[in-house]
């Protein structure tokens, strides 16, 4: 396994250009893709065609130390999701976007937070990274919870994208939370 992050219970790895089923299995869930699509599935021509050749030009053009990464648990290999690592697409390279996406099997255990945690302190003392940033539907709970947990502060309220105004409670609006270094380090 290229593995990149390891937590307590966690290992991340790379992706490869064989794990296009578990991307398709994942997106398939309507409760995983709720606040993402409304519900509905990520077709696997565009998981196989658009978005694993996307994942892997990232690993080339960030060295490998940035972008969307497999979670899988170290006790029995289960992959339970993934985290994403990964400046904007003209953003400069110090200022990184956080997100997660695991499968409902694997939630309600903190694995969200403790491998965002891991991947915080990997981007400020490994990474030069400057600040983190991570955004979702006001209303998707759940992740923002997991933002509050890391230390992430609320920076602003966001627009939600046009391809999300047809989403349950995207009327709401979004959310951009932000953490630091320098407050991380105080945290
Ligand atoms: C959001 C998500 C990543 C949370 O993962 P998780 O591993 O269950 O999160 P954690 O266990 O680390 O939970 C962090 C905190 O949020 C709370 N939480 C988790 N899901 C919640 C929900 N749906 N509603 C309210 N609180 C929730 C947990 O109780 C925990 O708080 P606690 O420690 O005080 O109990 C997971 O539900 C998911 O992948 N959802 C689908 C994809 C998605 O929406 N991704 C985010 C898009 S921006």
């Amino acid at each position: 396994m290229d593995t990149y992050l390891e937590t307590g219970r966690l290992a991340l790895r790379r992706f490869t250009a064989g794990d296009a089923d578990l991307l398709i299995e994942l997106d398939s869930d309507p409760a995983v893709m709720r606040y993402l699509s409304g519900g509905s599935a990520t077709a696997p021509e565009v998981v196989r065609e658009r978005h694993l050749p996307n994942i892997l030009a990232g690993y080339e053009k960030w060295g490998g130390e940035l972008g969307l990464f497999a979670a899988h648990e170290k006790d029995g290999g289960a992959f339970i999701g993934w985290f994403i690592l990964r400046p904007g697409p003209q953003g400069p390279l110090d200022e990184v976007e956080l997100g997660y996406r695991l499968r409902q099997a694997a939630w309600g255990r903190g694995y969200a937070t403790e491998g965002s945690r891991a991947l915080l302190g990997k981007a400020f003392t490994q990474l030069g990274v400057r600040t983190v940033w991570a955004e979702t539907m006001s209303v998707n709970l759940g992740s923002r919870n997991v933002m509050d947990k890391l230390g992430m502060t609320l920076a602003e309220t966001v627009p939600v994208p046009s391809d999300m105004q047809m989403i349950e409670g995207s009327e709401h609006g979004g959310v951009r939370y932000e953490i630091t270094k320098e407050r991380w380090e105080r945290l």
